[in-house]
């Protein structure tokens, strides 16, 4: 036999892998990174996870960031948004100086954060625009940082100038810079300050650009901070030409990449604008298309942010691969479905994950249009199985899982909610068929498909416009889209006079941001509040409420700051102490009456209290004429106070009971409590039997019939943390986020506080 062959070589060592990097793979902002190809094109390999990283590193250790995480999408307290729509948005409290003085909001000087964004709604909406083009998306991440009262214009430029050109090696003669040029109808000047500023950096005259407000001046929504801002636009096409023709123009060649916001003003409701009292910087810039100047992409959907998506698109549902290609050249559309589908999937694992679910009004709403729309492409043009949209959950979540980890908590979940509203949709697919065809077949020749039955697919089947168009096409008739556009605009109409109603009543006597500066500025200490614990359990199991002495130290009345308020007058009183409980986390205000010392037999009601910047705000009814110096003592009515008690502890042991009943995945989103009654909001996976309600009744009465001690403190949060057992609803920081309240302590042996 001959001898055995002898055995290979073994292979050479697989190399060292890189130094982990607590930047889940970082590109240090100092370590090389590829050098530019030649003729000053960029190199096309740094993936998104490094520039990403490379932005917060940049901002964070080079410019003393504080780095804060993503909030969620859904919007916490603000009702004038649908979705979260900027980075800015979780720091509006700061802008409007409604933080609460000892909350760590208010602390922020310079951030820095990669935060999720959705525009599908609202103000900033490019929903219908996803799939024309290359760079329109409902989710995307925007890059910040921010500075609170700290540095202004020219750090904030040249802080931007660094990091796109010596950090990112972008070529100076590929920029152009955009200011605001001033606004006569509003009393606005160009913004010089800030040319000057990019003149002083080096960038020549002829990229310095000024533009209208429509262009350069940033508002968050029809109310809220603004001001004007400073753009940065990247030329893909380059070779030394000059494209400040280009500029703002709508080109794919010439696109805007980082918007810088001067925060300087405050849009009222009556749509004027006052300065605010400290100047703030704001700014955003899309990871998608940066990512793609810099992987020298003409389209975002080239980049590794979507590349994953698309291939697994292609292996779901063997349609021909997807090759860029758009308007005309894109035969069928195809490949505006690869585009519509990749970006309405990370919009659905981003939004279900905050707890925005495919539903029938608001923010739901939307989403819902979003799924069906994904839907549609993926059946109608791509012809996919069922079940397509779901398959690419794990690929998104790959994607941005190490950016945004709460992703890969819930896959599971998204999953199946999609699943659950396809096969819903798929069926209302096959009514809305059957609705079309009932109504052609009713219609008089040559004339145009009724406006009311496209309204009623629209607004009850939640059919997309485009799917009807599509429908109507196949079918070679014409939407009556006059009488359509009417019925659009009349529902436009009512949802902006009931947001209208909605901010009017709001902001009645919530503090402007005006007030709150003056306030400030006059030393006016923040209400101590801490008199609303001052209950006490008495000898028969009885609660007993002490009332409190205070002073009043400012009214409030159109607006505006008052010494005095005439008798008839509704206004917001101020005092120095109160023991109501202000409106917060959930539960309603208290209500009760105050009198004037000495004046017993006059009760001044107090219908609500609401929380501004610390201040706590006492909706009041002068029944006399009320004067900052008063003395007043407090009375809250307390068989209502009793009632949000009791419904307050009824949602913890709701809560408990259940988790124990459903299972640990149980999430609370949120809860409302009055006296009357209780609402709270959880997830859940799948439907929940009646026998499992039964169960938590069951355990919620046990709890009660134990007659156990209810224990509450406040606490700074980082210790409330650490509290075993304890749990937070999220993590976003928000002005009214409560983690007290007068919890109801059953008939039990008086525990005081701890
Ligand atoms: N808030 C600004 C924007 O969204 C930076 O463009």
């Amino acid at each position: 036999m001959p001898p055995p062959p002898p055995p290979p070589p073994p292979p050479p060592p697989p190399p060292p892998p890189p130094a982990p990097c607590p930047c889940h793979g970082a590109l240090p902002v100092s370590a090389p990174r590829p050098k530019m190809a030649a003729g000053g094109r960029l190199p096309s390999a740094l993936p998104a996870a490094r520039v990403r990283a490379a932005f917060l590193r940049f901002f964070q250790q080079q410019h003393g960031h504080r780095r804060l995480p993503s909030a969620p999408v859904r919007p916490r307290g603000d009702p004038s948004l649908l979705f979260v729509n900027a980075g800015m948005n979780q720091f509006k409290p700061i802008f409007l100086g409604t933080a609460h003085p000892r909350s760590e909001l208010s602390r922020y000087r310079r951030v820095v954060n990669s935060q999720k964004c959705v525009r599908a709604g609202g103000k900033h909406n490019d929903l219908e625009d996803v799939g024309r083009d290359g760079c329109h998306h409902t989710f995307f991440e925007m890059l910040g940082n921010w500075s609170f009262g700290d540095y202004f214009k020219e750090e904030a430029c040249s802080m931007a100038w660094e990091l796109l050109t010596e950090v990112y090696e972008i070529p100076k003669d590929r920029l152009y810079v955009t200011y605001f040029g001033g606004d006569s109808s509003l009393g606005l000047s160009a913004d010089e300050e800030c040319r000057d500023v990019w003149l002083q950096l080096g960038v020549p005259a002829s990229r310095v650009l000024p533009f209208p407000l429509k262009d350069n001046f940033w508002e968050m929504g029809d109310t809220g901070p603004c001001g004007p801002c400073t753009e940065i636009h990247y030329d893909h096409v380059g070779g030394g030409r000059n494209a400040a023709a280009l500029v703002n123009q709508g080109s794919p060649d010439v696109v805007e990449i980082w918007n810088l916001v001067f925060m300087q003003y405050n849009r009222e409701v009556e749509g004027n604008l006052l300065p605010l009292p400290q100047h703030h910087v704001d700014t955003g810039m899309g990871l998608e298309r940066l990512v793609a100047v810099l992987q020298n992409k003409r389209s975002n959907y080239d980049t590794d942010l979507f590349t994953p998506i698309l291939d697994a698109i292609h292996k779901g549902c063997g349609a021909p691969r997807y090759q860029g290609l758009i308007g005309d050249a894109d035969a069928g559309r195809v490949n505006m479905a690869y585009r519509v589908v990749a970006d309405h999937v990370r919009t659905l694992c981003v939004c279900i994950t905050d707890g925005i679910y495919p539903g029938l009004s608001g923010a739901e709403l939307v989403l819902r249009r979003i799924l069906r729309r994904a839907v549609r492409f993926c059946s109608e043009v791509l012809r996919a199985p069922p079940g397509l949209l779901a398959s690419l959950v794990p690929t998104v979540v790959e994607v941005l899982g190490d950016a945004y980890p709460e992703l890969r908590k819930s896959t599971d979940q998204v999953m199946n909610i999609i699943n659950e509203n396809e096969a819903a949709f798929l069926s209302s697919l096959e009514r809305g068929r059957r609705v079309i065809e009932r109504t052609v077949q009713q219609m008089q020749p040559s004339t145009n498909f009724p406006a009311d039955v496209a309204w009623s697919l629209y607004g009850n089947l939640g059919f997309p416009l485009d799917l009807i168009d599509l429908m109507l096409e196949e079918k070679g008739i014409r939407l009556d889209s006059d009488a359509f556009n009417e019925l659009v605009q009349e529902d436009a109409k009512r949802k902006a006079e009931g947001v209208q109603a909605g901010q009017l009543e709001g902001t009645d006597m919530h503090l402007d941001v005006h007030s709150l500066a003056q306030l400030r500025n006059d030393n006016v200490p923040a209400t101590d509040d801490s008199p609303k614990y001052s209950y006490k359990l008495g000898q028969h199991g009885q609660y007993e409420f002490s009332p409190c002495q205070a002073t009043v130290l400012m009214l409030y009345r159109d607006q505006s700051l008052q010494k005095e308020v005439g008798a008839g007058q509704r206004c917001g009183v101020i005092l120095d102490r109160t023991n109501f409980y202000a409106e917060q986390g959930g539960q309603a205000s208290d209500q009760g009456y105050l009198i004037r010392l000495g004046q017993q037999d006059i009760l001044f009601p107090v219908e609500s209290v609401h929380l501004c910047g610390g201040y706590v705000v006492h909706e009041v009814t002068a029944v006399e004429t009320l004067r900052a110096g008063d003395q007043v003592q407090l009375f809250v009515d307390e068989a209502r106070r009793l009632g949000c008690m009791t419904n307050h502890t009824a949602t913890h042991l709701l809560n408990f009971a259940l988790r124990h009943v459903l299972g640990d995945r149980t999430e609370q989103r949120g809860s409302h409590v009055t006296a009357e009654r209780l609402r709270f909001d959880f997830d859940i996976q799948g439907p929940v039997t009646v026998e499992q309600l039964q169960r938590v009744e069951q355990v919620v009465q046990d709890v009660i019939k134990r007659n156990e001690a209810v224990h509450m403190a406040e606490v700074p949060l980082a210790l409330a943390r650490r509290v075993q057992g304890l749990r937070a609803m999220d993590e976003a920081p928000s002005p009214n986020r409560s983690y007290g309240g007068p919890g109801y302590r059953q008939r039990a042996p008086a525990r005081e506080r701890g």
